[in-house]
């Protein structure tokens, strides 16, 4: 069975620094550039603060099926965390089938959402996610696991602008559905962001969307057929070669 264990506050890295330590800190580990954070707000939360943060909503950061959406993920200290924390429940669950926990590992994978302006960033937040869950379930990189994770990050982990809710690329962003139905296979249905943020907007009385029926908000705007984590992986491989889905 796999060494992995929750962070708990008061673990090393969790604990807030002391004021002498504070100051080397953010200095040192929170700010790229005094330009990225005039012009990007680029500070990135210090593990401490973001297991505190995290500690809110506990129950649901332990639960593996709970989405979490990070509109501005930076290198992805939030998403590294939840992702820690659903591993740790999957390993509580399912530790003891390999085929268990390495679907329902990905499976947490496909529950954590990310969109970030800048391309650096981005990149690395793929890479820090994608190290967490390789460490877990002990697979390298090309392996089967590693090409399926990519491509779930690849959809999940979105280069572009949450306020326009745009990728880079001018597109709509789209945020895929992933639900394990089974036997090693995964469904995926994809909705548009602009229509899930205005679902607030829908219950709101009065409001434009009041009388629009929840489906017209809520279609997916494509739906793929079920797939196993080696059709997962040949996706990655044909990202990888540039075609696009
Ligand atoms: C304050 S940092 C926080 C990073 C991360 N959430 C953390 O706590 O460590 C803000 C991040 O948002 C990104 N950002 C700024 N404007 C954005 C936008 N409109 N859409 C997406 N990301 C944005 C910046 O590049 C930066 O990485």
């Amino acid at each position: 069975m796999a060494e992995f264990s929750l962070a708990e506050p008061g673990a090393p890295g969790v604990r807030p620094p002391t004021r002498g330590q504070r100051r080397t800190a953010e200095q040192t580990t929170h700010v790229k550039s005094r330009q990225r954070v005039a012009d990007h707000g680029e500070v990135f939360t210090p593990p401490w603060m973001v297991e505190a943060m995290l500690d809110l909503v506990r129950a649901e950061t332990e639960r593996i099926d709970s989405r979490f959406l990070e509109p501005a993920c930076g290198s992805g200290n939030f998403l590294v965390a939840i992702l820690r924390r659903k591993l740790a429940a999957v390993e509580l669950r399912y530790g003891r089938s390999e085929f268990e926990r390495r679907h329902y590992a990905l499976l947490a994978l496909m529950c954590i959402y990310g969109i970030e302006l800048l391309p650096d960033n981005i990149a690395e937040c793929r890479a820090n996610v994608l190290e967490v869950l390789a460490g877990y379930l002990g697979v390298d990189e090309g392996s089967e696991t590693w090409r399926a994770a990519s491509h779930v990050l690849a959809v999940n982990l979105v280069h572009g602008d949450a306020l326009t809710m745009r990728t880079h690329e001018g597109e709509p962003i789209t945020f895929a559905e992933w639900g394990y139905v089974g036997k090693g296979r995964f469904r995926r249905r994809d909705f548009r962001l602009d229509m899930l943020a205005m679902s607030s907007s829908f219950s709101m009385e009065g409001s434009l969307f009041a009388q629009a029926g929840k489906h017209e908000l809520f279609n997916p705007t494509r739906t793929y057929p079920p797939a196993t984590q080696a059709e997962l992986a040949e996706k990655a491989d044909a990202m990888d070669l540039g075609e696009r889905e």
